[in-house]
């Protein structure tokens, strides 16, 4: 099975795909002005597809990525400057929530859109569990709160550092300071020894916080669960965890109840001249 083929007769020749390979493995053949795979070099192929997406005439297909399944973008995609500086500065961490449940296919949209975020060498490496049912949700918010318990009277330093004992306290007066009543949450996770998969897990959940504005919706990272599905095994038994996996990111989300009106201020760039 050929790694790509070319449709000669709208190869424009111009090389754009051989000179976007990230891996330089694809020559524009002298003689006949087409690109062609390096002799014994097909199996460095990371299939981002870029030489598909790349030609303005749609000649080239990877065997794994027929140009006619890869999406052609619209005219106007780039949004302009100040909608994505309001955009980025205006979401915030969500933590009161309305009750309405977030739709399952919601929930399916953005991780569609999350699975576009970058990973080293193209990877991939990240994989999802989500709760969308509130007494789940819940229940790993007081799994949470269990494991913090266990910290604290073991003396943790960890308990101490982040104050687990407000959080359990606010517990025992009914407020959730884990999952804040979100109706759902959203956990990437990868394989202990992907040396990407932290990364990956990390940047795709960004990307799914950023694209879950859109649809109205409003998140929050949810560190403290995150760290009990790696720290407590009652927490990793109840998301279904393997022992060769690790949480990589955890976060609640939800229709938010109120709206912000202003970007809050933040430190100002530490940016530093290299010689
Ligand atoms: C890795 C990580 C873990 C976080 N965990 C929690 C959490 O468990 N609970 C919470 O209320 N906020 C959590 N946050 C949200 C931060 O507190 C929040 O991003 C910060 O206060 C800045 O607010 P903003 O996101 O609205 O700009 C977390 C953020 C990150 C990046």
């Amino acid at each position: 099975m050929p790694l790509f083929t070319v449709n000669k007769d709208k190869c424009p020749g111009d090389g754009k795909c051989a000179a976007v390979c990230p891996v330089r493995i694809i020559k524009i053949d002298e003689a006949t002005r087409l690109p062609a795979v390096i002799e014994g070099k097909e199996e460095l192929c990371i299939n981002c597809g870029h030489c598909v997406a790349i030609c303005p005439k749609g000649a080239l297909s990877l065997t794994s990525m027929p140009v006619d399944s890869c999406e052609p973008l619209k005219p106007g995609w780039r949004l302009g400057p100040e909608a994505v500086e309001q955009f980025i500065k205006g979401r915030r961490s969500i933590r009161t929530y309305k009750d309405t449940p977030v739709p399952r296919q919601t929930l399916e949209k953005l991780i569609d859109i999350a699975r576009y975020a970058p990973s080293g060498i193209n990877r991939q490496p990240v994989y999802w569990a989500i709760i969308d049912d509130k007494d789940k949700v819940r229940r790993l918010a007081e799994l949470t709160v269990e494991w913090m318990r266990t910290l604290i009277k073991e003396g943790s330093e960890l308990a101490a550092s982040l104050r687990f004992e407000n959080i359990v306290k606010a517990w025992e007066k009914g407020n959730d300071r884990v999952l804040r009543g979100a109706p759902a949450t959203i956990i990437a996770y990868g394989l202990k020894d992907d040396p990407m998969a932290p990364q990956a897990c990390t940047i795709a959940l960004t990307y799914l916080e950023l694209a879950a504005l859109p649809f109205g919706l409003g998140t929050c990272w949810a560190g403290y669960a995150h760290m009990a599905i790696n720290m407590y095994p009652d927490a990793q038994k109840f998301i279904g965890l393997s022992k060769r996996t690790s949480s990589f990111g955890a976060m609640m989300v939800g229709y938010p109840k109120f709206e912000y009106c202003r970007i809050p201020m933040r430190n100002k760039p530490h940016i530093k001249e290299v010689a």
